[in-house]
């Protein structure tokens, strides 16, 4: 089996999704989608940005690893009505069965900075975008101090190393990094962007109880606690954990929960 494959299938990423389906409509509304416009999202889940993509009138192809959340975007996508939208399986490392130059705008928002063989998810996304075209990524931070990146640091801190040769997906958060990989695959580097943007993860819950959905549905925390409990430190990665969701919850109301992560949004125009 996959392990990208199974890492992303282990949970169930759509009870995390729900706390993030404000920003994803409010990223959405800013990148200039017109109806008939083809595009393509990447890593898409279950369709946080995928289906106001559709809502605006783009023809939407949903790509994702996982086939329970191609199988919920495709659910989804049948009850909102969106005849302009489907989902189906496919790795972003290799979009075999897609054609080159086939979309107007890829959107990958914390989807194709997770596939291995970062060059080859690149030349991947170049590839099937006209020219003319534009690609836009939303990738967490390495090092930044708000949610996600803590997340995964901490996740990371109390898991086994990774295998030899793993490249981590949090370098798509670094500036130089992204442009190296698109300049590989032929794109000028002054036809990339970068600005830092916000997401902000709502829940109708305390902290505690988000930081629960992670513990059981996101596979990256799954695993550490897996890992963690084999060694007698479960309860201390909960500590951990808990600590950060509830230092960075800003929500007046403590009952419920909004904490903002920032991130990387990568704009590529291909020439
Ligand atoms: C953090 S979730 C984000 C999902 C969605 N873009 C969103 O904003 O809700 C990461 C997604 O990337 C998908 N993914 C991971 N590796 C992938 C790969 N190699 N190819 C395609 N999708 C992948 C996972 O299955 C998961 O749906």
């Amino acid at each position: 089996m996959n392990p990208n494959k199974a890492l992303w299938e282990k949970g169930d990423f759509t009870r995390i999704a729900q706390s993030m389906r404000r920003s994803g409509e409010a990223l959405v509304a800013g990148l200039g989608i017109t109806p008939g416009m083809k595009v393509l999202d990447l890593g898409c889940g279950d369709g946080t940005t995928a289906l106001p993509e559709a809502q605006l009138g783009a023809d939407v192809l949903g790509v994702d690893i996982a086939a329970n959340l191609v199988e919920a975007g495709n659910r989804r996508a049948a009850e909102a009505g969106l005849a302009n939208l489907s989902f189906q399986e496919g790795d972003a490392s290799n979009l075999e069965g897609i054609a080159d130059n086939s979309f107007d705008l890829v959107v990958s928002i914390f989807g194709a900075m997770f596939a291995p063989r970062p060059f080859d998810v690149a030349k991947e996304m170049v590839r099937v975008t006209r020219p003319g075209g534009r690609i836009v990524m939303g990738n967490w931070i390495p090092g930044d101090p708000t949610l996600v990146a803590q997340i995964l640091k901490t996740s990371a801190a109390y898991s086994p190393p990774p295998p030899e040769g793993f490249i981590s997906p949090m370098t798509w958060g670094v500036e130089a990094n992204v442009n190296e990989r698109f300049v590989a695959a032929g794109v000028p580097v002054g036809n990339l962007s970068f600005a830092r943007e916000t997401y902000t993860f709502e829940y109708p819950q305390p902290p505690a109880a988000l930081l629960d959905a992670f513990r059981t549905f996101y596979g990256p925390t799954m695993n550490a606690f897996e890992a963690a409990g084999a060694n007698g430190r479960a309860g201390e990665l909960q500590d951990e954990l808990e600590a950060l969701f509830k230092g960075q919850n800003q929500s007046a109301d403590k009952g419920i929960t909004a904490i903002p992560a920032t991130f990387l949004k990568v704009t590529v125009v291909v020439a």
